[in-house]
């Protein structure tokens, strides 16, 4: 029976870092969709203190592409989407809001039928705000490259609930 359990599960389990991107164009269509989607994140006294960036421009692609090892995936994809959090509206809370908004975002793009991966940003964060031209008080929380996907990785594993649970107490 496909209930709204199995699919939201089905949903949420399919979902895969993707880091290879097919060549094919991304229409805004489905970027703005996406966007649309993620900005019904919850935050802290719903503050809603975030921006999005969408970076097309190749050579900032292959800036961000260089903020570290990792970031390479930005180099394969036409599009790439740099969230913000702003430290100013939330001095306590951006981080954590700026992560759920991220992890909306993520979600959103795997609703639409796009494929991204998170980049890590937190310890280039100038370096990123200088690429973007972004004031001093926009922290970047993550960069999406996104895409169709040029590969299909089976699931990572991931720990037992046994290991990752406590009743109680430790
Ligand atoms: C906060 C965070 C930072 C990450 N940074 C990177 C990164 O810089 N480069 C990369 O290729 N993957 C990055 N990842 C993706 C993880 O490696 C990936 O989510 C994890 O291996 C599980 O795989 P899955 O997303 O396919 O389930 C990051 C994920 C998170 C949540």
């Amino acid at each position: 029976m496909c209930t709204q359990e199995s699919r939201c599960r089905e949903f949420l389990l399919s979902r895969r870092s993707i880091r290879r991107f097919r060549e094919d164009p991304v229409p805004d269509e489905l970027i703005e969709k996406a966007l649309d989607i993620a900005r019904f994140a919850p935050s802290a006294h719903n503050n809603q203190p975030w921006v999005f960036v969408v970076v097309k421009d190749k050579e900032k692609l292959r800036k961000l592409a260089e903020i570290h090892r990792w970031s390479k995936p930005i180099l394969g994809s036409q599009v790439a989407i740099i969230v913000f959090s702003d430290s100013k509206i939330s001095p306590r809370s951006h981080l954590v809001d700026g992560s759920i908004v991220a992890t909306y975002l993520w979600l959103a793009l795997h609703c639409v039928g796009l494929s991204t991966v998170w980049i890590y940003t937190l310890e280039q964060a100038e370096q990123i705000r200088n690429i973007v031209n972004a004031p001093e008080h926009l922290m970047p929380v993550a960069i999406f490259p996104v895409g169709f996907p040029a590969e299909s990785p089976p699931p990572r594993p991931r720990k037992q609930l046994s290991e990752i649970v406590k009743i109680d107490s430790f």
